[in-house]
């Protein structure tokens, strides 16, 4: 079947399911699928970096169908997730994830005012994790990693732009590209895989140690991370136009797309051994909207590489990993958070549905950049 025509069809089946899911888990925040239901953070993880996807699904599903239900579904837990504010202590540097695509797409597609002011709150929280003498966004709490830089960051890195955006006011986007820069030297390695934790003397940035991560090991290749990447820096390429964001973006694309080619599944490590299969279809789905915008910013002979890649992720994902019954919440199967011992592995996550959703809008043609 041509892609698009293929898109379409696996819209209709998304937009179908999650009305249905909806309309039963409008009042929680989900992070994980277990026994056909998605989980609830509310009480027990409010500040989660993972609490935002389901508004932020929500409010996809909203922009290419209209239906009330979603964007009712997307206020709802955009009103839930105010109750992390109050725990300003608990919160990190994944604010993008939580508040951009809840409170930032509501304001982008409603014009809400508090959606705006939810957005500027969150967006100052992540400028003043900014380590000014290091050079780089402080990603978590604990005395012990002061120095620590995560690849992830990368993709919050939206919300500081779009907070210069709205003011006029260049310190978000200085902060931003400031880490940006600092993750093109310290995080990406020469071959275009990446570093997921870079541990800095926090007073002069200096590089102290390269840490595992989510990934197998130091030295390994964590696929999300690799995605993170990939989506992360034509992200800023698209808001900055610095030309070397999207040089990397391609760079790790061109790793990510060789780690994978073989079935288009990807594994939860890239250098991990064949016999222990942990895939991880979250970083498909991230990998494959970095891909689908990569496609929009090079020439056109270049495009297809890039737009076909994210097809065949897509594609191979639907057919191995995706579960359509109605009367199970999540769609995409095989997630998994991280390679080692205290991880869920190949079980439905919220941002797998969340991103997988965002690239199938991408393919029939929405055109509004969430991030
Ligand atoms: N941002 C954390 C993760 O990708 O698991």
């Amino acid at each position: 079947m041509e892609d698009r025509k293929w898109a379409e069809e696996i819209w209709k089946r998304l937009s179908a399911k999650f009305e249905k899911v909806a309309a039963r888990n409008e009042d929680k925040l989900p992070g994980i699928c277990i026994d056909g239901r998605y989980d609830d953070r509310r009480e027990t993880n409010i500040t989660s970096w993972t609490n935002g996807f389901w508004g932020g699904l929500m409010w996809v599903l909203y922009a290419g169908t209209d239906n009330e239900i979603f964007k009712r579904t997307a206020e709802r837990s955009e009103e839930l997730l105010d109750a992390a504010f109050l725990k300003y202590d608990w919160l990190h540097h994944d604010t993008g994830f939580m508040w951009h695509i809840t409170a930032g797409a509501d304001y982008k597609l409603t014009g809400n005012q508090s959606s705006y002011l939810r957005n500027m709150y969150a967006a100052n929280i992540l400028a003043g994790r900014y380590k000014i003498k290091g050079g780089y966004i402080r990603a978590w709490k604990g005395e012990e990693k002061e120095g620590y830089s995560i690849i992830d960051t990368m993709m919050n890195l939206a919300q500081l732009y779009w907070a210069s955006d709205m003011t006029g006011d260049n310190r978000y986007k200085d902060i931003a590209m400031a880490h940006a820069d600092m993750t093109m030297k310290c995080h990406i390695r020469p071959d275009g895989s990446v570093h997921h934790i870079v541990n800095h003397n926090p007073d002069t940035g200096e590089v102290i140690e390269y840490l595992a991560g989510q990934g197998m090991a130091v030295g390994s290749s964590w696929s999300r991370g690799q995605a993170w990447a990939i989506y992360g820096f034509v992200l800023s390429y698209i808001h900055t136009g610095k030309s070397e964001y999207l040089d990397v973006a391609k760079r790790v694309a061109h790793y990510f797309i060789a780690a994978v080619c073989e079935d288009y599944l990807p594994r939860c490590d890239f250098r991990s051994p064949e016999e222990l299969v942990y895939y991880d279809s979250t970083a498909g789905a991230v990998a494959a909207c970095g891909l689908l915008e990569i496609a929009k910013q090079v020439p056109e002979y270049e495009k297809e590489l890039y737009r076909r890649a994210a097809m065949r992720l897509l594609q191979s994902m639907e057919i191995n990993f995706c579960d359509w019954n109605q009367d199970v919440d999540a769609v995409l199967t095989m997630g998994t958070t991280a390679y080692g011992d205290n991880a869920v592995k190949n079980i439905p996550i919220i941002y797998g549905d969340y991103f997988f959703a965002e690239a199938i809008y991408k393919c029939i043609g929405g055109n509004i950049l969430f991030w």
